[in-house]
């Protein structure tokens, strides 16, 4: 099987199973809090592999305009249940519909470490595209290297593939992007794992 359908066939399978593992106090939830802190209310943010947009663009949508990305259409389904008041849009990350300088800020949860990294360039230069100036990027990325591994995860297949935190934030600056912060956070329901989170600003 092609390692997209087995990302998008898994969260299709595993999308209730998944949200219900997911917490609203997390740390990676409390980090939602450095773009409240930055971003004008009613802001325009794009979570980028929403999943059922519990707990991210749960959070965000207190602030802001939400539209949500995601190729697993159960979890489309799930995300427009659950916040009626967003947009959600069922598409592949690495072809997202968007013009450019569209979003105010945009983040991506634990959605990029299973996209082949051989595509991470391309895609937060993408990320970069369709941030308006000024924009803000709150990211999580692979802590460690992982070419690229599949494994069983919450009893269905899974692919994950990122690089290390060093080679992340260099390809953030590559892309175009000022790195603000950034902290190595453990995963909230794989307490043997963590992952890189970068808040970066599209440069002019
Ligand atoms: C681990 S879940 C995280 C969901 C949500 N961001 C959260 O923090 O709870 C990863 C999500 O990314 C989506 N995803 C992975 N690769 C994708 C791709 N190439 N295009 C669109 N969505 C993708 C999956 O379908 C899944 O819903």
């Amino acid at each position: 099987m092609g390692r997209r359908k087995i990302v998008r066939d898994g969260y299709d399978k595993i999308a209730s199973q998944y949200a219900v593992k997911r917490t609203a106090n997390s740390e990676d939830i409390q980090l939602l809090n450095l773009l409240v802190a930055r971003l004008q209310p009613r802001s325009k943010v794009l979570d980028a592999g929403c999943g059922s947009g519990y707990p991210v663009s749960q959070f965000l949508s207190q602030y802001f305009q939400i539209t949500g990305v995601d190729f697993a259409a159960e979890q489309i389904r799930l995300a427009k249940t659950n916040l009626p008041y967003s947009t959600f849009v069922c598409s592949d990350l690495t072809r997202m519909p968007f013009k450019k300088d569209v979003f105010d800020a945009l983040v991506s949860y634990y959605a990029i470490i299973h996209v082949p990294r051989q595509e991470h360039s391309r895609l937060l230069v993408d990320f970069h595209r369709i941030l308006k100036t000024g924009g803000l990027a709150l990211l999580c990325l692979g802590a460690g290297d992982l070419p690229e591994d599949t494994a069983d995860y919450l009893g269905t297949e899974m692919f994950w593939s990122h690089y290390d935190k060093e080679t992340n934030l260099r390809m953030m600056k590559e892309s175009g992007f000022e790195v603000l912060w950034y902290k190595v956070v453990g995963d909230p329901i794989d307490a043997a794992s963590a992952h890189l989170f970068v808040l970066a600003q599209k440069l002019a």
